[in-house]
């Protein structure tokens, strides 16, 4: 297999508008979604951003995901392994073909979305500069904390989430302020769904 399919994702890439931000948001649906589900969002909370918008390869029962699970909240770490490996190979060489290189990366995640990008600062700490976790889990418990240098990280999770326990909130915010990140919690008074007051919650915090 070329370096080309292994490490290629179906994907839309929005270049930035003249003018724009020098960050590039990289967008990461949940289970079942696409590659256009977050664009709307992301005009709403960096507008004229590049925007790297993969869709996740593993299909289950047609549905696209980041990585396979074995059930509900059970994920296969292995393919977790490999497919977070490969998204990170994908957004550098995304970036670099775009000449976006040099622009800060912060990624953007609801769901499955945002536990492959929990995967990607623990795998891959240097590839962001920031990440907002929409709904996240513990993607995996790491053997050794890696270094993220005072990384803000946004987590937003919701206090009746019927997939996501509190602990699990808790635990993956230990894991990341361990690792050094600069982590903030908004809590959603509802389920797994988004609701107004995340994306209020997202804005204020990339504004600071
Ligand atoms: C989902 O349905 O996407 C789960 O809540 C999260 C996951 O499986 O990664």
């Amino acid at each position: 297999m070329t370096a080309g399919t292994q490490f290629d994702f179906i994907h839309r890439f929005v270049p930035p508008l003249p003018g724009g931000p020098k960050e590039t948001l990289l967008l990461l649906h949940g289970t079942g979604g696409d590659e256009d589900d977050l664009i709307p969002l992301a005009g709403e909370l960096l507008p004229g951003a590049a925007l790297i918008s993969p869709r996740g390869r593993a299909l289950e029962n047609g549905m696209p995901r980041f990585f396979r699970r074995l059930a509900e909240g059970v994920f296969d770490l292995d393919d977790l392994k490999v497919q977070t490996d490969a998204l990170a190979q994908f957004v550098s060489t995304v970036s670099r073909k775009h000449g976006l290189e040099d622009n800060k990366i912060i990624a953007l995640g609801y769901s499955n979305g945002a536990n492959i990008a929990a995967s990607l600062l623990l795998m891959h700490p240097a590839l962001l500069s920031r990440a907002i976790l929409f709904r996240p889990m513990v993607p995996f418990r790491p053997e050794r904390s890696p270094n993220l240098n005072d990384m803000p990280v946004l987590l937003a999770a919701a206090r009746h989430d019927q997939i996501v326990r509190p602990e699990q909130t808790a635990e993956l915010s230990k894991i990341l302020t361990t690792a050094g990140a600069c982590v903030s919690i908004h809590w959603h008074p509802g389920g797994h769904e988004l609701g107004a007051d995340d994306v209020a919650a997202a804005q204020e915090w990339l504004s600071r």
